[in-house]
């Protein structure tokens, strides 16, 4: 079978961006820009896979249903894929979710199944959507829960993600990316080894994330960070934590779509935020690739509306009501 729109997965481009990390002694900064992925962002790659491979070894049959707990990203990848394939999608979510990604499943003919508590022992969504999920797969006969937290061939497809980067400029000093399920990072971290390679790799947490930072607080932003340690993060994959708040997730973003002219997520915006951060500490002539994990677009309304940002954030952000003076009046 050839999966058509599916093969335009990956192979997204690496630019060096010229601007935001000028003249820095030497220092190359690239973007792996995963946005330009079809279902505009990387997920789409552990999506593919996940799916692929359970075609392929018959755990998934022609007109089976899908289940997975994701509101973000994921859950609109895997739309994408079943849509191509002739899949029925449940979209496991919680009252939290962005009303246009609920717009963008229902396109794409995924059904939405929506968990209204949390789990009443941790407080946090995301074991009771996962109990959702488990549930909806023991009650559908030849469903498939894919299962992007525990599911192998999440971080199998970062492999590649990994292999290109090297493929388009050759080894990198740093390559760094936002963490959730940490399938992104433990791919290329795996590859990395595999290769030989000396290249270190930033894992980039939100700072209220259970993963690396304080795992308590606010968390604006999907995909970033996350209520629990998922299994992929158990075993220390990076060589470098960053963690970032959200108020440096938006500056990150606003000063890449204005100077670069790369309109990203707020997991992009706290990736560049980081690499700022660690910048005074690479030696000279380093070379240092990011991952752009998704399109801006779907932020318009929180990362690049001057009134949200008013709104959360009292100080100035860079773009805030005054123009560059930020919110007061
Ligand atoms: C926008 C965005 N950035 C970063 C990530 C983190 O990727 P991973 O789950 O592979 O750690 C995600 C995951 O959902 C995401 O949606």
């Amino acid at each position: 079978m050839t999966f058509a729109l599916l093969s335009a997965i990956g192979r997204t481009p690496l630019v060096r961006l010229t601007r935001l990390f000028a003249n820095e002694r030497g220092i190359r900064v690239y973007a792996k820009l995963e946005m330009l992925n079809p279902g505009g962002s990387a997920k789409d790659r552990p999506a593919r896979r996940m799916i692929e491979e359970a075609w392929k070894d018959g755990r998934l049959a022609p007109g089976a249903t899908v289940v997975e707990s994701s509101s973000g990203n994921t859950a609109i990848s895997l739309a994408m894929v079943c849509a191509q394939l002739g899949l029925r999608l449940i979209c496991v979510v919680d009252p939290r979710t962005a009303g246009h990604n609920l717009a963008i499943l229902r396109a794409l003919g995924a059904v939405i199944d929506v968990v209204a508590e949390p789990d009443p022992a941790t407080g946090e969504f995301l074991p009771a959507r996962i109990a959702r999920a488990r549930q909806l797969q023991a009650e559908i006969p030849g469903s498939f829960w894919t299962n992007q937290y525990g599911n192998e061939d999440n971080w199998r497809s970062h492999l590649e993600t990994m292999q290109e980067i090297v493929d388009a400029v050759g080894v990198v000093d740093y390559v760094a990316g936002a963490i959730s399920t940490c399938g992104t990072m433990a791919g290329c971290a795996r590859k990395a080894r595999e290769l030989g390679l000396p290249t270190r790799i930033v894992a980039v947490d939100s700072e209220a994330s259970a993963i690396l930072g304080a795992g308590r607080g606010t968390r604006r932003f999907p995909g970033i960070g996350a209520g629990i340690v998922p299994p992929f993060g158990q075993t220390r994959f990076w060589d470098e934590a960053v963690t970032v708040s959200d108020r440096e997730m938006v500056v990150g973003c606003r000063e890449l779509a204005r100077t670069e002219g790369l309109l990203a997520g707020p997991s992009s915006g706290g990736v560049v935020a980081a690499v700022r951060r660690l910048l005074p500490g690479m030696p000279d002539g380093a070379v240092c690739a990011l991952i752009l994990h998704d399109r801006g677009e779907r932020y318009m309304d929180t990362v690049y509306s001057d009134d949200w940002v008013c709104r959360h954030f009292e100080d100035n952000v860079p773009g805030g009501k005054e123009g560059e003076g930020g919110c007061s009046s």
